[in-house]
């Protein structure tokens, strides 16, 4: 079927073509919780070397429970938004002290947890966990939307649902965070937000936006009234 062949493309490329990033070298939910939550509003080359000293710092959760608060800041710095580095001590006190450090392994335990939404809960599941959940950042509205010629309107809340509908029936059982991580890589590849290379490709012929020559029309994102 058409799914099973979309899968498979995309997993043979991402077995040959993934990028081979610092926090795919396991699937320690403690590596690909910091990882997502530094990628969140930081690129991936900047990420890279704050990752590495994060954990040379903080090697496990129980270290970050524990980290001096202006040590955490220190490490945190450069990469903004601070808050996200007071919610991961947060987290990790939380999984100490309330779960006497046994990850929870579904979306809704992963989303009990402080500043873990459902973006890095999908993550962590998918990844760490082996689920198999979407996880539905930029680069996720953006690839099903052009692949899939999906109308709804990005900006609105509850367009997530239905992209998390669409991507469950989608997404491989078999290698789920192989899957999701694959979809970032095409998201930052052939299939960015200004320059797609969509001719080349390796999902050119799944991408029903680019085959009708109406790519640059998805994602559909509403202006905000004013
Ligand atoms: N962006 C967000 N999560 C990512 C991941 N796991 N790998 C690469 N880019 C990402």
């Amino acid at each position: 079927t058409q799914i099973k062949a979309f899968r498979k493309t995309l997993l043979d490329w991402y077995d040959a073509h993934g990028r081979d990033l610092p926090w795919r070298r396991d699937h320690d939910p403690y590596h690909v919780w910091i990882s997502e939550i530094m990628l969140q509003q930081t690129q991936v080359q900047t990420v890279i070397p704050y990752y590495e000293r994060f954990m040379a710092t903080f090697p496990t959760v129980e270290a970050l429970a524990e980290a001096d608060e202006a040590v955490l800041m220190k490490a945190w710095e450069g990469l903004g938004y601070y808050s996200r580095a007071r919610n991961l001590q947060r987290a990790a006190k939380q999984l100490v002290e309330d779960y006497h450090g046994v990850w929870p392994q579904t979306v809704d335990g992963l989303k009990a947890l402080s500043g873990i939404g459902p973006y890095t809960a999908g993550a962590i599941a998918s990844i760490a966990f082996d689920q198999p959940v979407p996880a539905v950042d930029g680069n996720a509205f953006r690839v099903f939307a052009r692949l899939l010629k999906i109308d709804a309107d990005i900006a609105q809340p509850k367009t997530r649902q239905l992209f998390e509908q669409v991507i469950s029936r989608i997404i491989d059982p078999q290698r789920p965070g192989d899957f999701n991580q694959a979809i970032m890589d095409l998201g930052s590849s052939y299939m960015t937000a200004k320059q797609p290379d969509s001719a080349n490709s390796p999902v050119k012929a799944f991408n029903q936006a680019y085959l009708d020559g109406v790519e640059e029309r998805y994602p559909v994102k509403a202006k905000k009234p004013r």
